[in-house]
Formats: structure tokens, C-alpha cells, sequence
């Protein structure tokens, strides 16, 4: 097939282009040319911005499917869609979990309701980013109708994740030792290997398949604990989970929600996807492969951690108020027991 990728040098993107690249499809990228420029040099690379309505890369340009990747306010679908028209096939709209509105239940499907879509501003933040994309989606399906296909994903996580959320825990349980955990560690959570999202897209596109899909993992169900025992095993390295109530630490934690415990938010139901053929990569493989990737560049300083004195500080207070527990060895190279202030 014949893929033209909005986007596609930085992280979800890159995933996407690498296993279209995979299964011998022709990749065409637009991007403005700022990231992976060294990237794929076997695929077409067109330069535009979409901020300033530069497409005229695209024009007079067919593709049998377009991927948007790089789509966050509906003003970039509108322009993309009038410009590409009857010449993309398929086009498909890489949303997001933050379209959903709060309140359904865990296991709630893609028919949950969805938040208000914004028309009125393209300032993307916390609080715009889900109604953005909701007006990002109607303006695809009211231009495409039955050739648009619409994937929403939760967190996303693997080599190249440009947030860091999952990397975080990653590098902090492969240090060992006590870990601060200002949250539930039953609370319930979703983490996507962005290789699997890949797959899922291109299956998507190879069989021309419209609809909507929420896309998170892994298979299996996962708390904030179990995560953190899962990178810490892929590591060899042991982890003395230290609870701290969320509510006497200001700073948010990567991927800790306590206002999201009892939503669909980390819990909804990814059955379409499943049946869509969207693997699961064992959560072990993706921590594995992140430290790998994390250590091989560096280890630079990351978006979504906390400050690091934070956690001393969080920590030095537990031991104070738990003689008891700074008695004892932190653990060594086995996962040990948890304790709750
Ligand atoms: N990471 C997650 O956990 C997560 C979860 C849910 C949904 N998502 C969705 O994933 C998408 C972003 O993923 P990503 O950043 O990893 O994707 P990516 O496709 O790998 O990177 C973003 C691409 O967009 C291009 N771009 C940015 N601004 C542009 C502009 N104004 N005009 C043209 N091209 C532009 C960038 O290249 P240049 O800089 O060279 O222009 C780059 O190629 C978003 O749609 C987001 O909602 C992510």
C-alpha cells in the first residue's frame, strides 16, 4: 500500500512508520523537518506545517490510506482532508482516551459518552486536549464517513516515548531499593506498547477497516503495584513499595490517578481492538526494552518525573514516622513485601 504518515519521526509515529516499513508498504512522511530527519531513509519525506496551513506538499498526491498522527486541533483535519479528498483511501485518526467523558464505569466500550468537542480555541492543555480531539474527530467522519477509521489509546509506552510516564517507573524501579508511592497501589492501569499500537494501525489499514477502536494494554489486568513489580523484575532488581496517601503530596506522579480510581479512565474495554488483531506484548518486554533503549541514550532528564529531592523527602519522612521499618535492610536483588504508613 501506498501510506502517506502526518507526522512520524518521534515516538507513536515512528512506531507506525517502522512496521509499515516492516511489512513492505511505501511510506510517504509529512512533518515540518525539526524531528527525525535522519530517520527511515528509504521512505519519501514531504515538508509542510500544519500550524500554518502548509500542505501544499500534498497536492495533486494519492495514497491508499493516510495515517494522522500529528492532528491535534480539528482546523489540521479539515485542511488535511479538503487537500488529500477522494485521492487517500482510508483515513485513519490517531485520537485519544482523553475524547472520553467522565463518569461510565470500568469496562466501559467506544459507545461511552464523550466530552463536549472545542471549536472556539486550538490552546491544547490539559483541558482542551480531549474536546480538541473529539472536534479533530467529528471533522474526519463528517468528511469521510465510512473511510475513516478512528484509534484512541490510553497510555503509550516503549523505546522513544517522548512523555515518559512509564519510562519513569522503569528507571526508577531498575534503581532497587524503597520506592515513594503517593497513590493506591491496587489502582487499576492501562499501558500500550506503542509496537503493538503499530500493529494494530497497519492491520487496520491492510484490511480497510473503519470504526472506532480504543487501543490500550496490556491484555491482562494491571495495578500501579504491579507495574512497578514487573519493571523491577525485568531490571533484576528489587523494590520496597513505601505508601505514602496521595493526598499529602501535591506534585502528580507518573501514571498515579487516585481521582480516576473508580473510572473507566484506566479500565475500559478494548475488545474491538483485540478482535482487530492488536497484540500484547508481555508488560515485562516493553519495561525490558525501555531500560535497554533509556540506559543507550543516556539516561537523560525526564518530563514526567518528579523532582528527585521530592522523593527523599517523602521517603525520610515515612522512615522518621516508622522507626521500625528504617531498621530494616532495603530489599536487594528480590522483590520484596509492601508497607503502608
Ligand atoms: N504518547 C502517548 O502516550 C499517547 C497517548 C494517546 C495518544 N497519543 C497521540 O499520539 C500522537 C503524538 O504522538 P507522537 O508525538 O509520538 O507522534 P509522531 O508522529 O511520532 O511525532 C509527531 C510528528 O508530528 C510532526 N509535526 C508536529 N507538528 C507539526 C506541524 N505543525 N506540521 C507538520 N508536522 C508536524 C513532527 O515532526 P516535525 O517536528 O519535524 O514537524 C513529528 O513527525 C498525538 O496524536 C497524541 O494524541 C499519544
Amino acid at each position: 500500500m501506498r501510506i502517506l504518515v502526518l507526522g512520524g519521526t518521534s515516538f507513536v509515529g515512528r512506531s507506525i512508520v517502522t512496521k509499515a516499513l516492516d511489512r513492505d508498504h511505501d511510506v510517504t512522511l509529512f512533518h515540518r523537518g525539526r524531528t527525525g530527519t535522519d530517520l527511515f531513509p528509504g521512505a519519501e519525506r514531504l515538508r509542510g506545517d500544519r500550524d500554518e496551513n502548509d500542505l501544499s506538499a500534498l497536492e495533486g498526491r494519492s495514497f491508499d490510506a493516510v495515517v494522522d498522527v500529528s492532528g491535534t486541533v480539528p482546523r489540521h483535519v479539515r485542511h488535511a482532508a479538503e487537500v488529500l479528498d477522494e485521492r487517500v483511501g482510508r483515513y485513519l485518526f490517531l485520537s485519544s482516551n482523553t475524547v472520553y467523558a467522565s463518569g461510565a464505569g470500568p469496562g466501559a466500550d467506544e459507545s461511552a459518552p464523550l466530552v463536549a468537542p472545542e471549536w472556539d480555541s486550538e490552546v491544547v492543555g490539559a483541558r482542551t486536549r480531549g474536546p480538541l480531539k473529539v472536534a479533530c474527530e467529528r471533522e474526519l467522519t463528517s468528511r469521510f464517513g465510512e473511510r475513516a477509521t478512528i484509534v484512541r489509546p490510553g497510555v503509550l509506552a516503549g523505546p522513544h516515548d517522548n512523555l515518559d510516564q512509564f519510562t519513569y517507573w522503569v528507571r526508577r524501579a531498575a534503581k532497587g531499593g524503597r520506592v515513594v508511592l503517593p497513590g493506591d497501589p491496587g489502582q487499576p492501569l492501562q499501558v500500550l506498547d506503542a509496537r503493538d499500537l503499530a500493529h494494530l494501525v497497519v492491520r487496520l489499514l491492510e484490511e480497510d477497516r473503519s470504526g472506532v477502536f480504543n487501543a490500550m494494554g496490556p491484555a491482562a489486568p494491571l495495578t500501579l503495584a504491579g507495574m512497578i513489580h514487573t519493571c523491577a523484575a525485568a531490571a533484576g532488581t528489587g523494590v520496597e513499595l513505601i505508601l505514602v496517601p496521595s493526598g499529602t503530596v501535591k506534585a502528580r506522579f507518573p501514571l498515579v490517578r487516585p481521582d480516576r480510581i473508580r473510572e473507566q479512565f484506566f479500565q475500559r474495554d478494548t475488545t474491538r481492538a483485540r478482535e482487530a488483531g492488536l497484540p500484547s506484548t508481555p508488560l515485562s518486554t516493553t519495561a525490558a526494552d525501555v531500560l535497554a533503549w533509556d540506559r543507550g541514550r543516556g539516561e537523560p532528564p525526564l518530563r514526567s518525573a518528579p523532582a528527585p529531592e521530592l522523593e527523599r523527602n517523602l521517603l525520610d519522612y515515612v522512615l522518621r514516622s516508622r522507626p521500625s521499618l528504617a531498621a530494616r535492610t532495603p530489599p536487594g536483588p528480590t522483590v520484596t513485601d509492601r508497607h503502608a504508613l
